[in-house]
């Protein structure tokens, strides 16, 4: 089995069976809430789902630091050419392939997508993802920053972890959320984009009680690691 660690806001890595490692939505240095550091987390792929600072920050230092290749939207991956990261995959929503650590789709979210990385150059607008990634026997879904939508429901017992955004303001909040795992029907679910700052804060507790017996709240600090069923 695959072991998830959460690294704050939307950052995770998975560590496979066999040792391969995956990290999404890197954002390490500014992130007011990481446990860890860009120089020390371990990365074989990179999966990003958009191209907001949040969830793409690191992706420069840690592809170059570690040769790990970097798979996201076509679009995202073309900016992060012009950064000179060509150790890249580009995918489209709605497509899948398999990869060396499992099978990987990207689903639709309903985000807005400006990179804004730091080094300048033009903003670059980009579609939002989310993902959905079969490992080690797994259905995982990261949705990513997206808001309510029924395209959700084409999820529906497609997926044993969902990782969903309960911040409000910039994606879903907690009732909107729990909306999600009744469209979804996920066995665990993993609060995330939240706490980071103010304007984000929830309490995770009260999206668990919206949740109720409809599934297993799993609530991660930063650095907790939790086994994948
Ligand atoms: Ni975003
Ligand atoms: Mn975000």
């Amino acid at each position: 089995m695959a072991d998830l660690t959460f690294h704050g806001h939307a950052t995770c890595s998975i560590e496979t069976e066999d040792g391969t490692h995956l990290v999404i939505d890197p954002f390490f240095e500014n992130n007011p809430v990481c446990d860890t550091s860009v120089d020390e987390v371990e990365a074989d792929f990179i999966l990003v789902t958009h191209g907001h600072g949040d969830h793409i920050s690191d992706v420069v230092p840690l592809a170059k630091r570690t040769g790990a290749k970097v798979i996201s939207t076509v679009e995202v991956v073309e900016f992060l050419a012009t950064k000179g990261i060509d150790n890249a995959h580009g995918m489209n929503i709605g497509g899948a392939r398999d990869f060396p650590f499992g099978r990987l789709k990207l689903v639709h979210a309903i985000h807005g997508g400006s990179i804004q990385m730091e080094g300048g150059g033009p903003p670059h607008t980009t579609p939002c993802s989310g993902l959905l990634l079969e490992v080690d026997g797994c259905r995982l879904y990261h949705a990513g920053d997206t808001a309510l939508t029924m395209d959700m429901k084409l999820l529906e017992g497609r997926v044993d972890v969902a990782l969903l955004p309960i911040g409000d303001n910039f994606t879903m909040g907690p009732e909107d959320a729990a909306r999600a795992v009744e469209f979804i029907r996920p066995k665990v679910v993993i609060p995330i984009h939240y706490g980071t700052w103010p304007v984000i804060d929830q309490d995770p507790e009260v999206f668990r009680g919206l949740v109720g017996d409809r599934a297993s709240v799993k609530v991660l600090e930063p650095g907790a690691r939790f086994t994948l069923p």
